[in-house]
């Protein structure tokens, strides 16, 4: 017997840029670059803690909200996230991702519930589908992890792919709106890998902000993925 179609359309890929590879003495530009082409902005918060790697807090979103209509998808690679929520979320964070290996997630998604944020769960390369699977129906957005996060720059894993389709299964055959967002290594080449896989939100960073045009690179990943997707589909 075959499952029964999804109220939901499938969703158009699209892009949301990581402003980790932006100049972070120039951010308002940085965002002001890709809003031509892009509806989303990535933000890669990071602890030292979780990440060997420090990024930015909520001052820094509470000054570039002031700079952008983006929606910032706000990913918080920390030990501990529910500290933080809703200075995030006062700062301006639409969305906020905490990572499943840190615990206790179906409070924070409850937390993240409370405070009107948008709520993504991540799951890092080796952390399986198991993980996230009890928490599909609650959250919003899942980010399957193509690198281990901390660094921009890191190359792709495909061998993450097929828990990028397992999500996206599940998410379908459950007639759940929920994004599958990828994160790491991705460029125009594993932009359509991801997508075909079923992804629907693309993070790119290095791919973005370390080329001249920002607005067009991330226009040309955008381009890539839904190409891929037409093509799984004729
Ligand atoms: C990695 C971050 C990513 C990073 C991606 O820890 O979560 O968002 O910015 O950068 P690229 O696209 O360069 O791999
Ligand atoms: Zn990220």
């Amino acid at each position: 017997m075959s499952a029964a179609p999804s109220p939901v359309p499938p969703p158009v890929p699209h892009v949301a840029p990581s402003i980790l590879s932006a100049d972070f003495g120039n951010l308002a530009a940085a965002a002001a670059a890709v809003a031509p082409t892009c509806e989303w902005l990535h933000v890669d918060v990071m602890d030292g803690h979780f990440v060997p790697n420090l990024t930015v807090g909520p001052p820094v979103v509470a000054s570039l909200r002031r700079h952008s209509t983006l929606f910032f998808d706000t990913h918080l690679m920390l030990s501990d996230p529910g500290r933080y929520l809703a200075a995030f979320r006062d700062a301006g964070a639409d969305g906020c991702t905490v990572h499943v290996e840190v615990g206790g997630t179906a409070a924070l998604i409850a937390e993240m519930r409370r405070l009107g944020l948008r709520v993504g769960l991540a799951a890092n390369p080796d952390t399986p589908f198991e993980a996230v699977e009890p928490h599909l129906s609650q959250v919003d957005l899942v980010l399957c992890m193509t690198v281990f996060p901390g660094f921009g720059g890191q190359s792709f894993r495909p061998e993450v792919l097929p828990k990028v389709r397992r999500v996206r299964q599940a998410v379908e055959q459950a007639g759940l709106d929920v994004a599958v967002e990828v994160d790491g290594g991705v460029d125009e080449h594993t932009a359509a890998l991801a997508a075909e896989a079923g992804a629907t939100v693309l993070v790119a960073g290095s791919a973005v902000y370390g080329v001249p045009d920002p607005g067009e690179a991330a226009r040309r990943l955008a381009e890539a993925a839904r190409a891929a997707v037409q093509h799984a589909v004729t």
